[in-house]
């Protein structure tokens, strides 16, 4: 598959990598392609693309979201609303806002009856969005190791074929699904950041991802 990556963050270039290994083709989008950290990308990725977030809207089959929070919309308006019309578009973002944290608690620009992911469906209501890879450290994004231990990723998303498709690319990455729904479950999902990064923020411990237990 084509997969474009809208933001060349720690996360875009994680997920750029990890999707090269997984033999797609990736186009990694920023603002600034003579950026260092994307030069480096580049050069320890010879099959990875560099592009605009134009560039790389257009050249994904799937879309990743890896902005800021608070640019998210921004960013989805420089990629150009219609390159995302009827594509799976994996949301990893957070709604951070530009707050420090509280005795480790990461504050929100959202309150708990809505969620970015919402947002974000509303600015592009024919893109199949999936929110996924927002509820862990982008060290364990790709086959996590956890002594034999498969993670939980939470996802949700208001089309079933684009969660599918999501999901058989988490069991390639390494991970087990737990589909928690429509959009609206964002509101659940996009607050399980503020947990996963409590251990890191008290204790600098960052080495953890969910499981569900069920029986
Ligand atoms: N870091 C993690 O381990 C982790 C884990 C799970 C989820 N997340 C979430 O994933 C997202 C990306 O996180 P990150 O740590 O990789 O990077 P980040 O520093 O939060 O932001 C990444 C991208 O945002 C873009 N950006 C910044 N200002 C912008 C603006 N004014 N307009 C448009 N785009 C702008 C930048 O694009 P350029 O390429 O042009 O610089 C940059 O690549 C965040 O929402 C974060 O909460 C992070």
């Amino acid at each position: 598959m084509k997969i474009g990556i809208i933001g060349s963050g720690i996360v875009g270039r994680v997920l750029g990598s990890a999707f090269l290994k997984e033999e797609n083709e990736v186009m990694l989008g920023t603002r600034d392609i003579s950026k260092e950290e994307v030069q480096k990308w580049a050069s320890e990725n010879s099959k990875g693309k560099i592009g605009t977030f134009n560039e790389a809207a257009k050249f994904g089959e799937i879309i990743i979201l890896a902005t800021g929070g608070m640019v998210t919309e921004e960013a989805i308006k420089l990629s150009g609303v219609d390159n995302f019309k009827t594509k799976t578009v994996i949301d990893a973002t957070n709604p951070i806002a530009a707050a420090p944290p509280v005795n480790g608690v990461l504050q929100f620009f959202t309150s708990i009856n809505e969620s970015l992911m919402e947002k974000v469906q509303q600015l592009l209501p024919e893109a199949n969005i999936v929110k996924a890879f927002n509820s862990v450290g982008n060290a364990f994004m790709y086959k996590p190791d956890f002594d034999g231990i498969k993670p939980t990723m939470f996802i949700c998303g208001n089309n079933e074929n684009a969660k599918n498709e999501v999901t058989k690319i988490l069991d390639s990455f390494g991970w087990e699904t737990e589909d928690m729904g429509k959009v609206e479950a964002a509101r659940a999902i996009e607050p399980l950041c503020i947990l996963w990064c409590i251990p890191g923020f008290i204790h600098n411990k960052w080495t953890h991802a969910f499981k569900l237990l069920k029986k």
